[in-house]
């Protein structure tokens, strides 16, 4: 029970590994550090890259995959791909839900969620980026997630660059083999170069595309990142301030008790 605990502990505070994530690796995994606007404790997420990430999750991803935890007005959220007001009911309106109460399919409004997966074994995205860790070691002690994060969109970078082109058959599905999942599954490599054209005319590189939509599934499982890490440095700023205060504050009660002669009871 008590190294239950203790283990648990380990893996809440990150030193371990978290047992998903060692379960999806199944074999060697490789994931490539890459590095993200967002990372560090000033880090921000780039708005053109969201951008982009979304074009690249709704033209190829979104044909299996689901973000259902996302409500479509985020994408016009201060911090994210902050899409215009328009633009997004645009978006949203290109979805149709089904309404209990018109008893009928409707154009999606911005309230409404991202579908579900549409592939009964495709997993849902919105979490993606925190559910999956690029990096465990040194020997699975997790040292290098202090060091680098938690690696959810570097995994998925190079789960998306990682396919190795051998594949194997098992009842009847096709699997393929990808160094960063490590091992054999059952998506295909969906990213294959200009898959989708930029409107900012970034070129379309396998790359490109898998640190895009990574970046952008960051950001649907972190959406108030940026805030949080503001409201921290505030509160740091805030603690340093109060030291110096309390300081002064300290010296100056305990001057006349120096004996230094100045206070009444000298
Ligand atoms: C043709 C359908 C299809 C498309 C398109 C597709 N996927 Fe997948 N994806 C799957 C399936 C099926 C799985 C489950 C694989 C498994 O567990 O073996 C999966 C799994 C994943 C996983 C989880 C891997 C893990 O560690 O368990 C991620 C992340 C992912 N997909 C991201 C994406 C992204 C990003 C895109 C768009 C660039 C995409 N997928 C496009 C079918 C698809």
């Amino acid at each position: 029970m008590t190294r239950h605990l203790l283990l648990s502990g380990l893996v809440a505070l990150g030193l371990l590994g978290a047992p998903a994530a060692v379960q999806a690796a199944g074999g060697e995994q490789h994931v490539h550090d890459y590095s993200f606007s967002f990372e560090g404790p000033f880090g921000s997420y780039d708005q053109s890259q969201l951008q982009r990430g979304l074009q690249v999750y709704t033209e190829i991803c979104a044909a299996c995959h689901g973000l259902k935890f996302v409500p479509f007005r985020t994408l016009s959220d201060h911090g994210g791909p902050a899409l215009e007001e328009a633009q997004m009911r645009a978006y949203a309106a290109q979805y149709e839900v089904f309404d209990p109460e018109l008893d009928d399919f409707r154009p999606a409004s911005p309230t409404d969620h991202f579908p579900p997966s549409s592939l009964s074994n495709a997993p849902d995205l919105s979490l993606m980026a925190k559910a999956r860790a690029g990096f465990h070691g040194p020997f699975g002690t997790g040292i290098n997630q202090f060091l680098r994060g938690i690696g959810g969109p570097e995994y998925i970078a190079s789960m998306l660059t990682g396919f190795t082109g051998e594949t194997e058959e098992m009842a009847g599905t096709t699997l393929y083999e990808n160094e960063a999942f490590g091992g054999y599954m059952a998506m295909n490599p969906v990213l294959l170069g200009d898959d989708v054209e930029y409107a900012d005319g970034t070129p379309a590189t396998v790359e490109q595309e898998a640190l895009d939509v990574a970046a952008f599934l960051m950001w649907t499982a972190e959406p108030k990142m940026m805030d949080r890490k503001s409201a921290g440095l505030t509160g740091v700023l805030f603690l340093i301030l109060l030291t110096v205060l309390l300081y002064y504050t300290n010296k100056k009660l305990w001057a006349p008790h120096k004996g230094k002669g100045k206070g009444p009871h000298a």
